[in-house]
């Protein structure tokens, strides 16, 4: 479907055309309110079956066309150069494309919290993935752009996708799920952030993995309280053992009342699955208020999935 201002009807996430040559794209967060370790691989990764949901909480990036690929970032203190997933991701695209000369400034505003497990370096690589097809007119179909994204990291495929989406492999074999009707979330970062090689250094692979199919008939029923019973995440137990404060967040979180709560991926933060929107502000409000001291520099955010 094709959009006004949307310059890439392929793509999901609207591009927008600022001018002759340059682009705006928002670059949303995920959530994953499933995620089983199904095997160890041989080249040290893990295989997963995982739900992913995308919400509204969004990097900006702003792409100019230029002949060199250069990054800064609002505010500063991320890195700008090959370590950083955009940069990455540009030079994989131009490698794959043959066009060394395709290059951008780009500006990212980062808003999505690292060290979070909400995949927001990978959707932001996503982004510049589509930023670059679209800018270049290389006319990539999304099948060869999730091919380079797989080669960047295992979540950035995903962000190539409708919003919701059931994930196998590393995370990168991506197959988009039905769904009937929104989520809303509270969403708490704590202060600790979480390596995700780490936390899957010290997971357990289990002998009998978890089926994630109450989960997704839950999401695609829209039922919350399903939702929330189903909820499951094998990467909490060592999450929890290497930051025992990420626990206290989740269980201050049950103890306000939504339907579950839980970390998202690798951690280290924290979801509660709502009602409704008001709960959701109702529940973000009361877990401000009542902090112990060292949760005071959470940060809370009310969140919704977003919609094909
Ligand atoms: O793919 P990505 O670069 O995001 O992964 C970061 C690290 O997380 C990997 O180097 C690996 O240690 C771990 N990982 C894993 N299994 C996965 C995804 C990530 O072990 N499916």
């Amino acid at each position: 479907m094709s959009r006004p201002g949307c310059s890439d009807p392929s793509t999901v996430y609207p591009v927008i055309r600022a001018g002759a040559d340059s682009l705006i794209l928002a670059a949303p967060a995920k959530l994953n309110l499933f995620l089983e370790v199904v095997g160890k691989r041989d080249d040290g990764y893990h295989e997963l079956e995982t739900l992913m949901v995308a919400v509204d909480l969004f990097d900006t990036l702003e792409l100019r066309a230029e002949k060199e690929l250069s990054l800064r970032c609002e505010p500063p203190g991320l890195p700008t150069g090959a370590d950083n997933l955009v940069i990455r991701a540009g030079e994989v695209l131009r490698a794959a494309a043959g066009r060394p000369d395709l290059g951008a400034a780009i500006r990212l505003t980062k808003r999505i919290p690292t060290r979070a497990g909400l995949g927001g370096g990978s959707s932001d690589a996503a982004a510049t993935l589509v930023g670059l097809n679209a800018l270049g007119k290389l006319a990539l179909t999304n099948k060869e752009l999730a091919a380079m994204a797989a080669s960047v990291g295992s979540d950035v495929a995903f962000f190539l996708t409708p919003p919701v989406a059931w994930c196998t492999g590393r995370g990168e074999v991506v197959s988009p799920e039905p769904v009937s009707r929104v989520l809303d979330f509270v969403l708490v970062c704590p202060a600790v952030g979480l390596g995700t090689a780490e936390v899957y250094a010290h997971v357990r692979v289990p002998a009998v993995p978890r089926r994630g199919d109450e989960l997704r008939a839950a999401v695609r029923s829209g039922d919350p309280e399903a939702v929330g019973r189903a909820l499951f995440n094998r990467l909490e137990e060592p999450a929890f053992a290497l930051a025992p404060q990420v626990r206290r967040v989740r269980d201050r979180l049950l103890a306000l009342g939504p339907c579950g709560a839980q970390m998202t991926g690798s951690g280290s933060a924290v979801f509660a699955v709502c009602r409704s929107r008001a709960e959701a502000v109702r529940i973000a409000t009361a877990y401000h208020a009542a902090g112990p001291p060292d949760h005071t520099d959470d940060r809370v955010f009310v969140v919704r999935s977003l919609t094909p």
